[in-house]
């Protein structure tokens, strides 16, 4: 039995991960769904956003849907998002920005590099180290051609080698593994390259880069496609799988009914593209499509559409076509 463990997590997350999962629910009722409950919230409540018997949960599930957790800027609290994909081990963050005459893949490193989690602060000074491994940077652009293969076969690196050594590392293995590999590559230093996927998105393929750099790519790519509700993601590793909106847990929109569900569902397309079901993706993603283009939107993207009936939507649609 297909196990599906479902993680609201903070904010918009209690609003669009029903939405999904509903779509799931619509497309697999054969599956068995479980809820994980972690985050900030959880941590108000009990004092502990993320137990260890959480992490051996989510292990049991063939894939994880998580909706996004607050993380309050405090100096002891550790991010539950970043200690899940550590303890999975997920280590390539698949990040899809499609659009009309551009279909980007950013690939970004998920475990290291600044996110290494060796840091201090003291009464003078605070440091965090960027940590970029050889087994790291090869696994990342392994993954990164792999992805290219299936696509237009074209692989972009995003650094900053021209001032951080870490970079010249990372850029000169991902070059060898495109050497080998027989792709086509060019590398591009991450500021030019933020504002060149904005000018010319139609020129990249894949782009793969560090985690901090995919990190902010990401948010600056979903402008091209009308913002952070509408970009999706999967973190993949060898084991385990977790699908994720790019966004976050948006206090400023929370409980209003007006978060938009898109980056969630096509999320969950995203997930049954892994499990092998890569018709019911489709249909997922065929769903989204006509809704939207039907007029039935939510405000960020001038709508005026709220979330559960956008949600309604995309059920009716899948009903209709199943
Ligand atoms: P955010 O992505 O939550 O929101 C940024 C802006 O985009 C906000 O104005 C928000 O209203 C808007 N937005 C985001 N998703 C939207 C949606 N689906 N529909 C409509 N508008 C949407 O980023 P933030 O405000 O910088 O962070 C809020 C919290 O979320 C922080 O605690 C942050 O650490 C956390 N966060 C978590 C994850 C995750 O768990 N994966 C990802 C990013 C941020
Ligand atoms: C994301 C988020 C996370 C990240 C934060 C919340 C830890 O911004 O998934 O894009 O930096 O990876
Ligand atoms: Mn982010």
């Amino acid at each position: 039995m297909t196990r599906i463990a479902i993680v609201e997590g903070d904010g918009i997350g209690h609003e669009v991960i029903p939405v999904a999962q509903q779509a799931l629910e619509l497309l697999h009722p054969e599956y068995e769904y479980f809820p994980v409950e972690v985050g900030y919230g959880r941590w108000e409540q009990t004092g502990c956003p993320c137990a260890d018997g959480d992490i051996s949960e989510l292990k049991t599930a063939d894939a994880v849907l998580f909706g996004a957790v607050t993380t309050p800027p405090m100096k002891d609290y550790q991010s539950i998002v970043l200690r899940i994909r550590k303890a999975l081990d997920l280590f390539a963050n698949l990040r899809p920005v499609r659009g009309d005459g551009f279909d980007l893949m950013i690939v970004r490193e998920n475990t290291e590099g600044l996110y290494s989690g060796i840091e201090e602060i003291g009464p003078d000074r605070a440091t965090t180290l960027r940590v970029v491994t050889r087994k790291g940077t090869e696994r990342i652009a392994r993954a990164a051609i792999r992805c290219a293969r299936q696509r237009q076969g074209k692989l972009t690196i995003g650094h900053k080698a021209n001032v951080l050594k870490s970079d010249v590392f990372f850029r000169d293995i991902c070059i060898e593994e495109a050497k080998k590999a027989g792709v086509t590559y060019n590398d591009k230093f991450i500021d030019a390259l933020s504002l060149d996927i904005l000018q010319h998105p139609g020129a990249y393929d894949v782009i793969v880069t560090t985690n901090i750099f995919g990190d902010i790519l990401s948010d600056v790519s979903s402008y091209l496609v009308g913002g952070l509700g509408l970009v999706p993601s999967a973190n993949i590793g060898d084991r385990y799988a977790l699908f994720e909106p790019v966004h976050g847990s948006a206090p400023d929109i929370a409980g209003k009914n007006s978060a938009n569900p898109v980056a969630a569902l096509r999320s969950a397309a995203m997930l049954l593209a892994y499990l092998g079901d890569n018709e019911g993706s489709a249909r997922l993603e065929a769903a989204i499509t006509t809704v939207l283009s039907s007029g039935i939107r939510t405000r960020d993207i001038g709508g005026s559409a709220g979330t559960r009936e956008f949600g309604d939507a995309i059920i009716r649609v899948l009903g209709k076509k199943g």
